[in-house]
């Protein structure tokens, strides 16, 4: 192998340091460790980093709201990411953060090397501002009706609704969403990186057929055909991420150090490691480089990031692999529809392995969304991983141990059996090689079928109530387990943890780099480890559980990711301090604007109340109107954007549809305490 060994750097895009990782998120994680997994088996000097994107106002905001640092919520942040990421088998050689010392290092001086050349240019532009905040405003941090459909509540930069992008000025009514109020415009200089003086080099760089997908390259033909644009990186103070160099109050954008901190990652690898960093990023690199990455990111990494490495004088990428996105039961993953399923809530209900090997099934080199279907994921888990792959091992195993004292025969039984599964290694080569990696699973299936078929046949469970027919049943266990260990080799960048199990009990190593050149070297007159359980069936009850889990996680009451102490019980004085109350909803209506709110009038016997409630997607208006309620009445009142709320009606359920208010029987009267 040496001779062809290969250089490779590989990416995942940086997940943003402030919030849970969900299933959406391992599609690429799965897929992209599979493919390295799998470069490693081969023998190829591979390496896989990522990082925590770190910087940008949403992180300034949620730690600020969190009454904690930024720095103290990126290391939070971190460090679930981390455990998600180690559960779930992904196997980054360094997971880095784009706050460091080489990430500003590398950031710096990609702007200076731009800027020397002419690159970058400075200009005066109105921008939204929240006077009230004293801050300039991002897109996401503005909403209103859309221009295009007037659909209430809807983001600055586009509509969740028709899909129209537009500019925050476009929006009718816009308002911040920090404080409610319409944003003002304000003057301020940005700098920017001109992006046009690239694209006769980029539509070079993306003729090479092999650096972007096909739909990939056409999404890019749009974008040239519709010119290329300047491209703002800077952002004004209050701002986390890197000071420009030479301002006092202007900030790298987050997406202007994101991609940067792939380099930096990789050289704090290096510095570890010693590794010639040079050696990757040098213009000539003979190395491999590849972002893995979602559709949404595609702008950033096939136009900004290649005109930005060029310009300062790096290697480009060598391809870039774009994925779809994930649904859940044919939708897209909804809090609301119970659908949202954070890494965590998996991984405390099943094996990463198991949807390792779904997701493998589904995905191809397309940038296509991939479906995962709940039900079928148990029945193929079932019937593919149990009933197929390891049942190969478990119906020969119990025989070797038993009989043969757990050592393997000295001669196969079918010899050109297991040449058929050695020789289909170049064609899964090639699968693993191109992504190609549903062909791949149904390949290996038809393999683990193959022997499973000859097991089938040769009946060993009947043999062995034949002494004379000993020494064939040694054969035909061993053959099976032979067939058993390639099987599994072939799947290993796939399952790593149950090839991890079966390399216990094959006593051999199958996991290691470089181990796929032993494939065809047969395990005869091999002691095997005495066999255990290699994988459990699942069932639609622990799927309903999971879901029922993350009902009960609520990340929309509970603060996500916290870094302060939450008190987890109050004094009894304490909630003496509450002040609940019966009261009769005599009027209930929808609010303009409010996607989640209906206003209720209550009556509290000797006065009324004004109060705004959540549950809007539980209660039509007009079914509230008689019912009782409890209401918090010592509330302090509360300015909403739509009025001021008056106090606060109890529900108890998830949310969404499932909210159920607290509704004493009609023998309450209005006003009466609740204690
Ligand atoms: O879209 C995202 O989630 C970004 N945090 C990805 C960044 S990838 C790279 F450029 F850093
Ligand atoms: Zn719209």
């Amino acid at each position: 192998m040496s001779e062809n060994k290969r250089k490779i750097l590989v990416t995942h895009a940086l997940p943003y340091a402030n919030g849970s990782l969900h299933l959406g998120h391992m599609v690429e994680h799965v897929q992209g460790d599979i493919w390295v997994r799998f470069q490693r088996l081969c023998g190829h000097d591979v390496h896989l980093v990522c990082a925590e994107d770190a910087h940008g106002t949403p992180i300034m905001i949620k730690a600020k709201n969190e009454g904690v640092t930024p720095e103290q919520l990126i290391e939070a942040v971190a460090v679930e990411h981390r455990q998600d990421f180690a559960d779930f088998d992904i196997s980054f050689d360094n997971y880095y953060t784009t706050h460091s010392d080489e990430n500003r290092y590398f950031a710096e001086q990609i702007f200076n090397r731009l800027n020397d050349k002419g690159y970058i240019d400075r200009r005066t532009i109105m921008q939204a501002y929240d006077a009230r905040e004293k801050m300039f405003l991002p897109d996401r941090f503005i909403k209103g009706q859309c221009p295009n459909c007037k659909t209430e509540d809807q983001y600055g930069d586009s509509c969740e609704n028709c899909g129209a992008t537009y500019s925050p000025t476009d929006l009718i009514n816009p308002r911040s969403v920090l404080s409610g109020e319409p944003p003002i415009e304000k003057e301020s200089e940005h700098y920017f990186f001109k992006l046009a003086e690239f694209g006769e080099f980029l539509q070079n760089w993306i003729s090479d057929s092999k650096r972007v997908q096909k739909q990939a390259s056409n999404k890019l033909n749009e974008w040239f055909e519709a010119g290329l644009q300047d491209w703002d990186i800077s952002r004004d103070a209050p701002y986390f991420g890197f000071k420009i160099p030479g301002t006092e109050d202007k900030f790298f954008y987050v997406w202007l150090d994101a991609p940067i901190g792939y380099m930096a990652s990789f050289k704090n690898y290096c510095d570890k490691n010693d590794l010639d960093f040079n050696e990757y990023w040098h213009p000539d690199s003979s190395t491999e480089l590849y972002h893995i990455i979602g559709k949404d990111i595609l702008y950033f990494h096939a136009l900004f990031w290649p005109a930005m490495l060029h310009g300062s004088g790096y290697r480009t990428p060598t391809a870039i692999f774009a994925h779809g996105f994930l649904t859940v039961n044919g939708e897209k993953m909804s809090k609301s529809r119970g659908t949202f399923i954070r890494a965590r809530t998996y991984l405390d209900h099943f094996d990463a392995d198991y949807i390792r090997y779904y997701y493998a099934a589904k995905l191809n080199s397309q940038i296509e969304d991939i479906d995962l279907n709940l039900d079928d994921f148990v029945q193929r888990v079932n019937a593919d991983l149990v009933g197929k792959l390891v049942n190969i091992a478990s119906r020969c195993a119990g025989f070797i141990k038993k009989r043969f004292n757990n050592r393997l025969a000295g001669t196969l039984e079918d010899q050109q059996l297991f040449e058929q599964i050695v020789d289909a290694k170049a064609q899964i080569t090639d699968y693993y090689e191109n992504r190609h990696y549903s062909r791949l699973i149904r390949k290996i299936m038809s393999l683990a079928d193959l022997a499973n078929q000859y097991i089938d046949e040769k009946q060993p469970w009947v043999l062995a109530k034949d002494l004379e027919k000993e020494n064939e049943l040694h054969l035909i266990c061993t053959q099976g387990i032979n067939l058993f260990r390639i099987i599994m080799m072939y799947l290993t960048p796939v399952l790593p943890g149950l090839a991890q199990r079966s390399e216990q009990f094959l006593n051999t190593q199958i996991v290691a780099n470089d181990s796929w050149k032993n494939i065809d070297q047969p395990l005869l007159n091999h002691e095997l480890a005495t066999y255990v359980h290699l994988l459990k069936r699942i069932d639609s009850a622990q799927v309903e559980k999971m879901l029922q889990a993350e009902m009960a996680y609520q990340p929309e009451t509970k603060k996500e990711n916290s870094v302060s102490e939450q008190p987890s019980t109050i004094s009894t004085d304490d909630f003496a301090k509450i002040d609940l109350r019966v009261a009769l909803i005599i009027e209930a209506n929808h609010v303009e604007g409010a996607d989640k709110l209906l206003q209720l009038t209550l009556d509290l016997g000797d006065e009324k109340r004004n109060v705004f409630s959540g549950i809007k997607s539980a209660y039509r208006p007009e079914d509230l109107v008689g019912k009782y309620a409890v209401v918090v009445a010592n509330l302090a009142p509360r300015k909403m954007r739509f009025g001021v709320s008056e106090g606060m009606v109890l529900s108890a359920g998830p949310g969404g549809s499932d909210l159920w208010l607290i509704s004493p029987d009609s023998g309450a009267k209005p006003g009466m305490q609740v204690s």
